[in-house]
This record gives C-alpha cells, sequence and structure tokens, in this order.
C-alpha cells in the first residue's frame, strides 16, 4: 500500500515498544497506516524498499544499541551510501538524562540514516524518562509532517 509508515522499535524492556504501538495507533489519524516491526526482524532491504520510517529506540548499557537494534544498526553503518534515498524517517530516542551518553543510540540512528541520503521529516526528539506526553505531541507533529509530504 502506498501510504504505509513503518515503525520500528529498539528495546531492552518495552518501553520503546509501547511508544511504537501507540504511533502505529495514531497513524490512521493521518491517513498512514501503520507497521509495526521490532528491529531484530527488520533488514536493511526492508529499509531500502520503505518509503516512510518511524524509529523509537531506548539507550542500553554505556551509550549502547539495546540488543534487539544493534544488528540491524551495525548492517545499516554498511550500506553504500545513499543506499536510503526513497526514504523519509524520523527518530525519537529513549533515555535517562542521568546517563552520560543521553539517548545516543537514537542519535545514532538519525545520523545514519541521514547520511545514507534518508531524508529527516521532523527534528529528532530526545527522551528522558517521563516521556509518555512529549512523545505522543511530537507523533502527532511528525505523523502530520508525513501526511503532508506524501
Ligand atoms: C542498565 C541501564 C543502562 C542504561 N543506559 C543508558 C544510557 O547509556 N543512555 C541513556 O540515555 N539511557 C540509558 N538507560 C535508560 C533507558 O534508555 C531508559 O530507561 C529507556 O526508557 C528504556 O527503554 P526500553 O524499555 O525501550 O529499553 C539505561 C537504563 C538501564 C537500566
Amino acid at each position: 500500500m502506498d501510504n504505509e509508515i513503518m515503525v520500528m522499535f529498539g528495546t531492552e524492556t518495552g518501553n520503546a515498544e509501547e511508544l511504537a504501538e501507540t504511533a502505529v495507533e495514531m497513524a490512521s489519524g493521518h491517513g498512514l497506516t501503520g507497521k509495526l516491526f521490532d528491529m531484530e526482524d527488520v533488514t536493511v532491504e526492508m529499509l531500502q524498499e520503505c518509503k516512510r520510517l518511524v524509529v523509537v529506540c531506548s539507550t542500553w548499557g554505556d551509550g549502547e544499541q539495546p540488543v534487539n537494534a544493534q544488528d540491524l544498526y551495525d548492517s545499516t553503518m554498511e550500506m553504500e551510501d545513499g543506499s536510503l534515498e526513497n526514504l523519509k524517517f524520523a527518530v525519537l530516542a529513549l533515555g535517562d538524562t542521568a546517563f552520560d551518553l543521553f539517548c545516543e543510540s537514537g542519535k545514532e540512528w538519525d545520523a545514519v540514516l541521514e547520511n545514507k541520503g534518508g531524508i529527516r521529516v521532523n527534528d529528532r526528539i530526545d527522551c528522558d524518562t517521563d516521556y509518555d506526553d512529549f512523545a505522543e505531541d511530537w507523533f502527532e507533529e511528525t505523523l502530520q509532517k508525513f501526511q503532508a509530504s506524501m
């Protein structure tokens, strides 16, 4: 379908997954069909075919990707420049300001998707532990921007 938006999550304890589910539910209010993906089940080929992508990713360890996101992140880093030029994307990073490398993995996704040719539809949001309202407002704004760019 031509109105699909992929929402993929990187998570260790489920916060990013829950938020990604919210984004999928909200998508229909913007003429979009949201598809939820665990990053573990996403390949670079799927990213290359994807036109619209929302990344919801937490940070673990000492500024590291969640386990379910690491392989896809590594493979995306290895893609040729320009591979994602058909992709429009936006990133919601989840973290905790108590850590030195706040929201590092979301920042890494935001950078790699742009570096591979993707077009950023909305600025990344870096969420601290109290994120529910901010995240929903950001989804609203982001989905509007995706809709406007169709
Ligand atoms: C052991 C541990 C390490 C963490 N490391 C970081 C970090 O380096 N940077 C950061 O911003 N947040 C860090 N966090 C905070 C998580 O990213 C935050 O709790 C997030 O909401 C978890 O989302 P998830 O359930 O989707 O994984 C860490 C949390 C834990 C428990």
